[in-house]
């Protein structure tokens, strides 16, 4: 992986990134050290180098009985303990997956949302189907995924009988409190432990992202090789400007003191476009705090060059660009001769799909350069597990630099609890009788 920041010192007084250096490095300290503000939650900090080839062997081992046994798997989570899974799994899968039959299981997600057309048309799909679930939420309590596998669990069992479903259902939760685990716990299914010290959205490295990856059929054990080189590559030691961690950090809080507010994170490939919404939950949850924080925005070229293009060429100058670029598609296909030539294509016979989609990335950054708009740029050779995990753990480290950098706790997340506590007084809640109470008046119930 290469990050490379173009354009964007010419946004900047000379010297500007360099000035971030002691504040890069005093946040690699605290992070370093356990001194930093949600210090409780490092625990992503060195994961990928502390995950044994024993613990790996342990969630294919699972993975596979998922496997044999299942014709699905529906994962059941949402936010931090959804959107890692579901990111890699999209970024490693066959971009038409559900169109082509398989030897694998699909892989279904659940519990995100709680929409009951949703819900109900995967009900739909799942009668008759061997199917397993993996429930994912290190609370434990969440009431999206928890009404979600309420409904899964019941029709696991009325489909396969309690002995099966015992087998082919598994949790991913808290070591002892919450429902999830209690639940789990009764009923005798396997579970795997999300670490105290680790939030949700840093979570994609333990079972949480591995075990719903590995039963994709993806190899965990290169995206954690991947990850671990990239841990050694942003280690504190490296020099600042060899670590692209620190450095991606540092321009970034530079780019917003200047005033841009929006990052725009681009792909030119749709497998990355979960990639996109994984890191919108990092740095949007991790740095949106005490009415600052850069907002985490993000496109899919050439898609939305054809929509929020105008925006990005024209719009208000507040935003930069950080461009996901693959350097080497995983196929072969070149544009063929035609003898009529009736669209004008020719001049692109033999080229590969890929040479073009390359000139189209090159050329858009020239216009969006040309446009005042700042552009980062990270690559990678292709995607894979290997490369995926470098992407992770690169952001993860730069999200941790920083949010510190910027002054926020990275680690907590109060704001995504006001939704709830509204949700829950408007439902009736038991516990919740003095808010209810509260918000119906404000409503006028
Ligand atoms: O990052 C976070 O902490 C959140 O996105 C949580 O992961 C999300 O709310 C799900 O929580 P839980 O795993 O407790 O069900």
């Amino acid at each position: 992986m290469k990050l490379q920041i173009n354009n964007a010192t010419s946004f900047l007084a000379s010297g500007t990134i360099e000035q971030y250096k002691p504040q890069v490095r005093a946040a690699q300290q605290a992070l370093e050290e356990g001194t930093c503000a949600g210090n409780d939650f490092l625990g992503w900090l060195h994961l990928p180098s502390s995950i044994t080839p024993e613990f790996i062997d342990e969630i294919n081992r699972t993975a596979n009985i998922l496997r044999q046994e299942c014709d699905a798997i529906v994962v059941a989570g949402i936010g931090g303990s959804y959107l890692g899974a579901k990111a890699v799994i999209s970024a490693l899968d066959d971009n038409f997956t559900w169109l082509k039959p398989s030897d694998s299981p699909r892989i279904l997600f659940a519990g995100n949302n709680i929409s009951e057309d949703y819900i109900t048309e995967l009900i739909d799909y799942l009668r008759g189907v061997r199917f397993g679930i993996i429930n994912i939420s290190k609370s434990g309590t969440t009431t999206e995924t928890a009404i979600t596998f309420r409904l899964l669990k019941k029709l696991c069992e009325d489909q396969r009988g309690k002995q099966t479903a015992q087998k082919v259902i598994v949790a991913v939760t808290d070591a002892h409190r919450g429902a999830a685990r209690q639940c789990a716990d009764k009923e005798g299914y396997k579970t795997f432990v999300i670490p105290d010290n680790v939030g949700g959205r840093f979570s994609v490295l333990t079972p949480v992202g591995l075990l719903p990856i590995a039963c994709a059929g993806y190899d965990i054990a290169q995206l954690v090789k991947g990850a671990a080189d990239m841990e050694h590559q942003c280690d504190i030691n490296q020099q600042f400007a060899e670590n692209p961690a620190a450095i991606y950090a540092a321009t970034r809080n530079a780019l917003y003191a200047e005033g841009k507010k929006i990052e725009i994170l681009v792909n030119y490939q749709p497998k990355l476009h979960f990639m996109s919404e994984w890191w919108k939950q990092l740095y949007g949850e991790s740095e949106g705090k005490n009415h600052k924080g850069i907002f985490p925005a993000s496109v899919d070229f050439s898609t939305d060059l054809h929509s929020m293009g105008q925006w990005i060429q024209d719009g208000e100058r507040t935003i930069f660009e950080t461009v996901i670029s693959v350097d080497k598609a995983n196929s072969s296909l070149t544009v063929p001769a035609d003898s009529e030539n009736l669209d004008g294509l020719n001049f692109l016979a033999g080229k590969h799909i890929d040479e073009v989609n390359h000139k189209a990335e090159q050329g858009t950054r020239l216009a969006h350069i040309d446009g005042g708009v700042p552009n980062l740029q990270i690559t990678i050779p292709c995607l894979d597990a290997y490369n995926i995990g470098q992407l992770i753990y690169f952001f993860e480290k730069a999200c941790g630099i920083s949010g510190l950098v910027l002054g926020v706790n990275p680690f907590n997340q109060p704001g995504v609890e006001d939704y709830k506590r509204n949700m829950f007084a408007l439902l009736r809640k038991p516990g919740y009788e003095k808010e209810s109470e509260e918000i119906m008046k404000r409503i006028g119930e």
